[in-house]
């Protein structure tokens, strides 16, 4: 697992429970957000033309809006790493799922200057992190339009129920933006829920000298008046929280795996120790590996940024689309990148990144797939094997503090339930299919999910197809409920 101690802290938090949160509460924790519900539709606003202000997910209410469907975020950005501050443009393609007076995107901080919808400038208001925009004309469901929203200001560090932080992080020399669960909020305007992958341009303008790295392939880069700009593009479906964009020096070394996928890696040289180093040239190995259990990869690149922040200001590796971040301290002793977490983070590229789960609570779907996945590399490696991995977690109490797919609160999604009892849920699975079927599950659900989502409920639904066993036990015991070391 990905937090390295210390572990995020608890901190209280108060959450308004919606209608739509009630809802799925009294559906048995599992249900998704439904944004052609009651609550998409209307919440807490009275009008049916009226896009929610959330998508009703249980954890995050106030996450995402209801009423359309983002297909693209063309994001132009110019940053100064001497005054912190960040003009962007973002242009924002939309479909309305219903008919739209009023819709709202997610953004935290900045001045917003401007809003067009479809070139026509538009009324807005903000509301905390919800922007209200008022087209001059209501949009008919259906209707494709955009938006464009000019912003300027000094992008905000987050602070994460759970106490940790994400957003945007100024660095010493420029900056890194990370976005699970909802920091993307703190860079561009979006419609910030997993449920709502789409496509991107992200061009970065930064002083000469810079380099700007995101998600994707560099279309191409650009010199003039003493700036360049990067220009980078996703052209697979994304979740807001998979995006990033790392502004400072780096090492840049692009190389193939072994199946021909690019490999782009760009490294903080400071950050550069050994054992990050020897990790990162076994990227096209462990690639072609984890293609080999999982299916093809998933995306037109992959590779990993290795950025340099003072210890304890991100505490974590993220798995953006196809370029995994790692903060490194550049202290002895603290590598950047140990190889296990590689490991994780490469194989979240299928688990999370292209099968995205709907809700947060469905995050288990995440990390315990990518915790397994380090089970299967340390056997894979000559180390524990599988079964060792799964007795070491089922002994710590940790994993079973909650059921995987229920996290009590949005302070407790990146917990041990979730990555260690996850994984435990696979390890159940693979001791009831047999090894033939458990293998045949680990490529056929990212297939049947590719650059979709999924619930919880898609993935047993899916796994009870591949059996005649009745696995419902299995996933009440070790899912639902707080696993029970009598049940087998
Ligand atoms: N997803 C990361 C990993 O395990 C960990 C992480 C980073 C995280 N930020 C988070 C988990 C925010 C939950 C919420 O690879
Ligand atoms: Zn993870």
């Amino acid at each position: 697992m990905r937090l390295f101690p210390p572990p995020r802290a608890a901190l209280p938090i108060l959450l308004a429970c919606s209608l739509s949160c009630c809802l799925s509460c009294s559906g048995g924790g599992t249900a998704a957000p439904d944004r052609t519900g009651p609550a998409a539709s209307s919440a807490g606003t009275g009008g049916t033309d009226v896009g929610a202000p959330g998508v009703g997910d249980r954890l995050f209410p106030g996450a995402g809006n209801g009423g359309y469907d983002v297909t693209h975020y063309g994001l132009d950005l110019a940053y100064d790493p001497g005054s912190g501050k960040l003009r962007g443009t973002a242009v924002v393609t939309v479909t309305a799922t219903q008919p739209l007076a009023r819709f709202n995107l997610d953004l935290s901080g900045f001045t917003v200057t401007r809003v067009t919808v479809d070139g026509r400038t538009a009324a807005v208001d903000r509301d905390g992190t919800e922007m209200r925009v008022r087209p001059v004309t209501p949009l008919r469901d259906g209707a494709r339009f955009e938006t464009t929203v000019t912003y300027e200001g000094v992008p905000p560090t987050l602070t994460d129920p759970d106490g940790s932080h994400e957003g945007w992080f100024r660095t010493d020399d420029g900056a890194l933006a990370l976005g699970e669960p909802v920091g993307a909020m703190a860079w561009f305007p979006s419609n910030n829920h997993p449920s709502d992958k789409a496509a991107y341009d992200i061009t970065v303008t930064v002083p000469h000298g810079l380099t700007a790295v995101s998600n994707g392939e560099l279309v191409d880069s650009e010199s003039a008046s003493g700036r360049t700009a990067f220009h980078w593009r996703s052209k697979e479906p994304m979740a807001t929280y998979l995006a990033t964009v790392a502004i400072g020096h780096f090492d840049i070394t692009r190389s193939r795996t072994g199946g021909g996928v690019p490999v782009y890696v760009a490294v903080d040289p400071r950050s550069d120790d050994p054992t990050t180093a020897a990790a990162l040239r076994r990227i096209p190995e462990i690639v072609d590996w984890e293609s080999g259990l999982f299916g093809p990869y998933p995306f037109s690149s992959v590779g990993a940024i290795v950025d340099h922040l003072p210890s304890g200001r991100v505490g974590y590796a993220l798995e953006a689309q196809t370029k995994p971040v790692f903060p490194g301290d550049g202290e002895p002793g603290d590598p950047a990148v140990p190889l296990d977490t590689l490991v994780h983070e490469l194989s979240h590229q299928w688990f999370g990144d292209s099968v995205t789960p709907a809700a947060w609570q469905d995050m288990w779907l995440n990390e315990g797939f990518a915790t397994y996945t380090e089970w299967l590399w340390q056997e894979h490696e000559g180390g524990r094997t599988v079964e060792q991995s799964a007795a070491a977690a089922l002994a710590d109490p940790a994993n079973s503090a909650f059921p995987p797919a229920a996290p009590p609160g949005p302070d407790r999604i990146s917990d041990a339930p979730v990555y260690g009892g996850g994984a435990l849920v696979l390890y159940q699975l693979r001791e009831t299919l047999g090894p033939t079927v458990f293998a045949t599950l680990l490529r056929t659900w990212p297939a049947a999910r590719r650059h979709g989502n999924a619930t919880t409920a898609d993935f047993t639904a899916f796994c009870q197809h591949l059996t005649p066993h009745n696995l419902t036990p299995l996933f009440t015991a070790w899912l639902h409920t707080t696993h029970h070391p009598s049940v087998p």
